[in-house]
């Protein structure tokens, strides 16, 4: 795979385009299947390079996949726990997972500590904290983590944070922990929810995902399901700005509107013209913009995933934007990289300042993370001349298919 994206600017959007199954839900789902003791079936899992670097890792742990498209089935019967120190853990995030999945089933767990996006900053304290609670026991030497319990015991865990990660690993790891575990100060997003259902399919015993007092009661074992994965909102809003910034009418289809509602409301307040459907956005050609402030919150708040694919769209506005990032203080990486293409943008700390409106043009820029190559390909589409995005590996580890989409909307990109 080349790892450069070459985009002409200029050309309008226009047409229709899918969006694809949540990353950041399958890549705890894929995980999570470690803990049944019969095959899972999941629908549409995304094309993407960290599901790909998941199913190594499954591989690795003798777990059967057999996959038929999107389609996966997936055979846990013969799962063993093997010590996960290759390249896939560090590649991705979304690898930590393992250590609640295999802590859960297995009682033991020993792996490289995880990889994924430099976006400054990200520990994983809670995550062991919520593993000590439940009577685990933790060591490291040099990159490795190992986590042993003898048993696993239901205990109340209060979260200082809100942590998504946190959170799905505790769920994990409490599935089958003696008596009751309760999260406090969970996590609410909806890649949460989603992981619970399936769990819940599978006869786990958890309540109240999507809200922040999530308890769980341990059960035995757990069986094989059939699990459809929701759509991913982070894409949906991607191709949502992407098509308020150069679009004349388009179509985003399969979405959940409800998960992306901060997003749409700042976008009205800009002036974006959209129309929303029960699982569809439409947006029209919009000029005029206004510039507007917005704070990154945790769900429902305004997505931190969101504030980098949003940022060209805002050099588009008339006057000054704020974006104040309260989840990442150092994720303002993009902003470089658009300056280079005659974007006008301060960065102070944890909040960036956009003037508008401004013309860009096309320039050599580099994808230093998977939204910042998001923000950079919608500023390619916007600009005026040719743009070459190194670094594409890190937008092929989120986005799937994303040149097909994008020339099915009429963008010139290789
Ligand atoms: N934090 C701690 N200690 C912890 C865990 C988190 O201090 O033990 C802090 C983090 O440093 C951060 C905040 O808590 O400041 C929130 O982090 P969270 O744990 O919620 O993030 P995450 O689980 O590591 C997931 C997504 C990210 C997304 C964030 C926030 C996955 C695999 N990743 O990360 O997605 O930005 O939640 O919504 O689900 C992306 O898709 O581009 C991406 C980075």
């Amino acid at each position: 795979m080349n790892d450069y994206i070459k985009i002409k600017g200029g050309n309008t959007l226009s047409g229709e385009v899918r969006i694809s199954s949540s990353k950041n839900a399958t890549v705890a789902i894929l995980p999570a299947v470690v803990l049944a003791s019969e095959i899972v079936k999941l629908y549409d899992v995304p094309d993407i390079e960290d599901i790909n670097a998941l199913i190594v890792l499954l591989k690795k742990l003798n777990i059967n996949i057999i996959e038929n498209d999107d389609n996966f089935t997936i055979d846990p019967t013969d799962v063993k726990n093997v010590v996960l120190d290759c390249d896939e853990v560090r590649k991705l995030r979304a690898s930590y997972y393992f250590m609640g999945a295999l802590l859960g089933r297995f009682k033991h767990v020993r792996m490289l500590y995880p990889g994924g996006c430099n976006l400054g900053p990200r520990p994983i304290d809670l995550h062991l904290k919520g593993f000590e609670s439940l009577g685990a026991h933790i060591t490291t030497d040099n990159d490795m983590i190992e986590i042993h319990a003898d048993k696993l015991v239901g205990d109340e865990i209060y979260l200082d944070i809100a942590s998504v990660g946190a959170t799905i690993n505790i769920m994990l790891a409490a599935v089958f922990a003696e008596g009751k575990t309760i999260i406090r100060n969970a996590a609410k997003e909806p890649e949460i929810i989603d992981l619970s259902s399936m769990l819940n399919k599978m006869g786990a015993n958890i309540r109240g995902a999507g809200t922040s007092d999530i308890t769980i009661v341990g059960v035995n074992r757990l069986k094989g399901c059939i699990h459809d994965i929701i759509p991913d909102r982070i894409e949906a809003g991607t191709y949502i700005c992407m098509a308020a910034a150069i679009g004349k009418d388009v179509l985003v289809n399969n979405v959940i509107p409800q998960h992306i509602e901060a997003l749409l409301s700042k976008l009205e307040e800009a002036g974006v013209k959209m129309e929303v459907g029960v699982d569809y956005v439409r947006v029209f050609e919009s000029n005029n913009l206004k510039a507007i402030d917005i704070q990154t919150q945790t769900f429902p708040g305004f997505a931190t995933d969101l504030q980098q694919p949003i940022t060209p769209l805002l050099c588009k506005a008339d006057g000054e934007s704020h974006i104040v990032e309260t989840i990442y203080p150092e994720r303002f990486k993009h902003c470089k990289e658009l300056s280079k293409m005659g974007a006008c943008i301060d960065v102070g700390e944890a909040k960036s300042s956009i003037y508008g409106p401004r013309k860009l043009s096309g320039a050599k820029v580099r994808a230093t993370d998977l939204r910042c190559g998001a923000a950079l390909i919608i500023a390619g589409l916007m600009a005026d001349g040719e743009t070459i995005i190194e670094d594409a590996y890190h937008i092929y580890r989120g986005y799937a298919d994303i040149i097909e989409k994008l020339r099915g909307l009429g963008a010139q990109v290789e």
